[in-house]
């Protein structure tokens, strides 16, 4: 079996398009198993750049199926966007394929999202405010609407004016909202589902039947493992699973069907949104490390918060997803730094702990125990073979592996695909 889960193991935004992206020349099938538009790659293949919400990135290869699982939710209008502008941009879509069972984010969703946040005030989660969790809690009270539904009209109607009455009563009597239109709803959904009709299809079927055929699978987690629904840093997390359990449930194939889980890491930390963040620091070394790393979200534009490396942080995604490999991204950022700290352990009131703790509070009152290494001035960037990088930046990335017991596959120094050094094949 040649088949590779692809995964965030920090707070997201660890430079996974990029890796997906590199994978995917090698791959047959990319599939995207969790989470929708709060993702987004922007990917630069021959001078043009690409940006990605919701279809995995190897469609920008000729002849490569494209999946997005049951366990995505899909906005259509999002969706229909990106495939017209991926068309324009000359991209052939005849290998796109969308799950039946995957969840729609409604209008009303978004506006949920908004009004929830609003509500949270202090206590905001900082969602991207693209309805990924009010989507999710429709589907997890079964009162969702799904890519199925979209294919037959009448039912469609039957459904959606059910979950109308209620959810307009909600608006109206706990928010002061004005109610959602169900003919404005059902017009914009006739048009989406012709659209998306042709790309419609049971996609486990598919899956199984391509792993079968030893095609070479990828799938593409997004978000991180900090923002797993289950595993993150919970209420400070996304709504769905993106850790490598998730790209079962979210595509409808066994867990033996996977062969390795690689996870991506970047060669610092970022978080964007609120919540927990252990080894987060401010001042001119992040500042640095923003600009040079260009750390802004792909999907809302804002600026991006900025830590040490945390292994604590590596080894709960370790285990979590069962990494076999690891990718590690960024690592010409930290280039022109004197030292370079790596968090090795938190101090909990005293006590020395080596392991993500669940309550908040006490996330919020560990501190990082940090081990200093020295730094390089050297560009990594146009290094052409990893046996050129200086030994410090080399010693950085074996003391990595030694804390977290697993080998580094690949090594990224910019946005290129030459720019990626590979210590072990992956595919
Ligand atoms: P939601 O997924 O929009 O509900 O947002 C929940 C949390 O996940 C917020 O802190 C977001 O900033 C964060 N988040 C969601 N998607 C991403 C992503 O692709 N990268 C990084 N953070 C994300």
């Amino acid at each position: 079996m040649s088949t590779v889960v692809l995964i965030g193991a920090q707070w997201g935004d660890e430079g996974k398009g990029k890796v997906t992206d590199f994978l995917a020349e090698k791959a047959d099938v990319v599939v995207r198993y969790q989470g929708g538009t709060n993702a987004g790659h922007t990917l630069n293949v021959a001078d043009q750049v690409f940006k990605l919400h919701l279809i995995p990135s190897g469609i920008l290869y000729p002849g490569k199926t494209c999946v997005i699982g049951n366990g995505v939710v899909i906005d259509p209008a999002a969706l229909v966007k990106e495939m017209a502008g991926l068309q324009e941009q000359n991209i052939d879509l005849a290998q796109l394929r969308i799950s039946d069972r995957a969840h729609l984010v409604m209008p009303y969703h978004k506006l949920q999202d908004e009004l929830d946040e609003k509500q949270r005030g202090e206590g905001k989660i900082g969602t991207t405010l693209r309805g990924i969790g009010p989507a999710y809690m429709d589907k997890v009270n079964r009162v969702g609407m799904r890519v199925a539904d979209l294919l037959d009209e009448l039912e469609l109607r039957e459904k959606l004016s059910a979950i109308l009455e209620v959810r307009n009563m909600l608006l109206a009597k706990v928010y002061g909202e004005q109610p959602v239109s169900l003919e404005r709803i059902m017009g914009e959904l006739r048009q989406y589902a012709d659209t998306l009709r042709p790309y419609i299809t049971d996609t486990s079927v598919l899956l199984e039947a391509l792993i079968l055929k030893n095609k070479k699978v990828l799938f593409e987690g997004a978000q991180g493992t900090m923002l797993d629904l289950d595993h993150g840093t919970y209420p400070y997390v996304t709504s769905s699973s993106p850790t490598a359990g998730g790209a079962c449930s979210g595509t409808g194939i066994g867990p033996l069907r996977i062969k390795h889980v690689v996870g991506v890491a970047k060669s610092y930390t970022t978080r964007v949104g609120d919540g927990p963040f252990p080894t987060e620091i401010t001042g001119a070394t992040a500042d640095r490390i923003r600009k040079i790393g260009r750390e802004y979200g792909t999907t809302t534009g804002r600026a991006r918060r900025i830590g040490w490396l945390d292994a604590v942080v590596l080894r709960h995604a370790c285990r979590i997803n069962g990494l076999s490999l690891l990718a590690l991204t960024l690592l010409d950022v930290l280039a022109g730094l004197e030292t370079i700290k790596i968090c090795t352990g938190y101090r909990l009131r005293g006590e020395l702990i080596s392991h993500v703790p669940a309550s908040l509070k006490a996330l919020e009152f560990c501190e990082p125990v940090y081990e200093e290494l020295p730094g390089w001035q050297e560009d990594l960037s146009s290094a052409v073979r990893f046996e050129d990088f200086p030994e410090t930046a080399k010693a950085y990335i074996r003391r990595i592996v030694e804390l977290l017991g697993v080998p580094v596959a690949l090594v990224s120094v910019g946005p290129e695909r030459l720019q990626t050094k590979v210590l072990h094949e992956i595919f």
